[in-house]
């Protein structure tokens, strides 16, 4: 399963969320879907960092390691750690604690299996007894966390999963997707975390290894500064003290994960690492997608699929944030292309669609050898006659904007579209015109002939049928750019299909 391409409609959204003193609650509207991690759960971007957190935050006990100089802590291949959560209301209490924290909190117990060695790939499951994680901020998951959860991240799938229980709220699915591609963090995952700072709790030495992030706040994560010598590995192993990170503000600021007892030498059973039966058709959690997808399954019966929906408070004011949402079809796209059918509300929310995406070319479709000379506004309203699904009819143009012998068509349906390619030709005014798939080189937001560097303008059909050697080019060309490489790969099976 990849992104078949990517639809870029940004919702304004005004978020109600309370702000608590010195915090930013906007920073904290995050997590669902693979936002930026430090290499955790998804690849490095490519500056080497995520962007980070513009709070201000503080390290009661702690102190800073100078660079260079913090120990280099291994998880085991595999281990199991037992825990007990606590979900922290009161921003004012700050983690760390000593032990444990005081005043009002609410907690679980629970567990983390892992293996990096299974034949499934690395393998992560983190079992909530009694209350999930607080990482929801809208819809049906966020009103409280009293449900137990697990979370299941099996290498290969690259995708984790949040299974619910009986204990569910009313309305939340069996299974639901967290994060795709994601990924259980490798053994060394630490060495890619900047903050790095020690203490002393319980009389243990602690070695803290942490990151901010712009949409999520403060990681940490606390190694036992004393390794341990397992058997089955040559590696030191280090075990986890305690991890901290920031919840949705409604029910808990801190969330502190204080591990127990801790076993790397029994592995796992093969047993943990099982996907149940109701993941097989699992969508993203309900959040923002989910109120869409209902909506666009009541009212329009159109079934719209979402393969992750990503935050971001770029450019946003206060109680803002955008969303940008990842189709998983063709379908999808058209169905939320026209704004008609969108809500008024999201979640009980106000948003605004703030850009039209582009439009994909596995929608379009190219008619060629038009004559300059026709009228063009005729042209276009004969095609629409018998085909009501078009979005747009366009003049091609060179890349020195003359006019060319070529006609785009956007088209808000797959199966015409095929259909028309499958003819081959299509009847516009009495005349008989060949049709070709349309090809795009999606960085510079132009058809490829205008971008094309060939001076010969009247060799672009000629062009058009080596359409597959000039994907192959395309591709080589865009190495770097997996989702161009994944569209035309897409678009040479398209081609050998046809
Ligand atoms: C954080 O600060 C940087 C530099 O001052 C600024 O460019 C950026 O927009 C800020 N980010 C947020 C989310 O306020
Ligand atoms: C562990 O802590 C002790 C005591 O502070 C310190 O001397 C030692 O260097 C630490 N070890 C590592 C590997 O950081
Ligand atoms: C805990 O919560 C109760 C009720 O909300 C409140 O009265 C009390 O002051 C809180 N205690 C602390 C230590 O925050
Ligand atoms: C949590 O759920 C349990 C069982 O469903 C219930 O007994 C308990 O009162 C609930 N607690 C809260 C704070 O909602
Ligand atoms: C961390 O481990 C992964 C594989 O688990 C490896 O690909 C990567 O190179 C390692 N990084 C460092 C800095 O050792
Ligand atoms: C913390 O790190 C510093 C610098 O590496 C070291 O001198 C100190 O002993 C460490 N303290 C603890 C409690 O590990
Ligand atoms: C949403 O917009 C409506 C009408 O514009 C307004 O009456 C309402 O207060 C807004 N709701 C929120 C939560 O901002
Ligand atoms: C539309 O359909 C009519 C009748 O079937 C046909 O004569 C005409 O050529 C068609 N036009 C287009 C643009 O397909």
């Amino acid at each position: 399963m990849y992104l078949l391409f990517i639809l870029l409609v940004v919702l304004n959204l005004l978020a109600k969320f309370n702000a608590y003193p010195g915090m930013n609650s906007k920073q904290k509207l995050t997590v669902i879907g693979p936002t930026c991690t430090q290499g955790g759960h998804n690849p490095l971007p490519p500056s080497g960092i995520c962007p980070q957190s513009n709070d201000t935050f503080v390290f009661p006990g702690m102190h800073d390691i100078p660079s260079g100089q913090s120990a280099i802590h291994r998880w085991p291949p595999w281990f199991t750690v037992e825990w007990d959560f606590y979900f922290i209301f009161d921003p004012a209490n700050i983690p760390p604690y000593f032990p444990i924290p005081q005043g009002n909190f609410t907690s679980t117990r629970g567990r983390t299996y892992y293996d990096d060695t299974t034949s499934q790939g690395r393998c992560m499951r983190e079992v909530y007894d009694k209350r999930c994680i607080p990482i929801f901020f809208t819809d049906v998951l966020s009103v409280n966390n009293n449900y137990s959860c697990d979370f299941l991240n099996i290498g290969e799938t690259q995708t984790a999963y949040l299974i619910l229980h009986d204990d569910r709220p009313k309305g939340a699915p069996e299974c639901c997707i967290i994060g795709q591609p994601f990924y259980p963090p490798a053994r060394n995952f630490s060495d890619q975390l900047y903050i790095k700072k020690n203490s002393t709790i319980e009389n243990i030495d602690i070695d803290w290894n942490g990151l901010t992030l712009e949409d999520a706040g403060l990681f940490l994560y606390g190694f036992y500064n004393k390794t341990t010598i397992i058997p089955h590995d040559p590696i030191p192993a280090s075990r986890p003290y305690v991890f901290y990170m920031m919840g949705a503000p409604q029910i808990a600021t801190w969330m502190y994960q204080k591990f127990g007892d801790w076993d790397p030498i029994r592995k796992p059973d093969r047993g943990i690492w099982q996907i149940p039966e109701a993941c097989q058709q699992a969508t993203v959690c309900p959040e923002m997608a989910n109120d869409l997808i209902k909506h666009f399954k009541d009212i329009c019966q159109i079934n719209v699929a979402f393969s992750t929906i990503r935050r971001s408070t770029v450019k946003c004011g206060n109680n803002e944030y955008n969303q940008l949402a990842y189709v998983k079809d063709l379908e999808s796209f058209c169905a939320l292309f026209c704004k008609e059918n969108w809500p008024q509300r999201i979640c009980k929310q106000n948003f605004t669609l703030q850009s039209t995406p582009s439009f994909p070319p596995q929608l379009s479709f190219v008619i060629k050898n038009v004559d300059l000379k026709i009228d063009f506004n005729d042209f276009s309203s004969d095609l629409k006659v018998n085909t009501s699904e078009i979005h747009q009819v366009i003049r091609l143009k060179n890349k020195f904007q003359n006019d060319i012998k070529m006609i785009k068509v956007e088209l808000l349906s797959v199966e015409k579209r095929d259909e028309i390619l499958e003819n081959g030709r299509i009847h516009v005014n009495g005349m008989c015109y060949d049709v070709d798939p349309y090809l795009t080189l999606p960085q510079v937001q132009a058809p490829w002939y205008s971008a094309s560097t060939s001076p010969v303008i009247n060799k672009v059909d000629e062009l058009i049928n080596k359409v597959v050697e000039m994907s192959q080019n395309l591709e080589r060309i865009a190495k770097k750019n997996d989702d161009l490489e994944k569209l035309m790969k897409e678009k040479i099976e398209c081609d050998e299909r046809n």
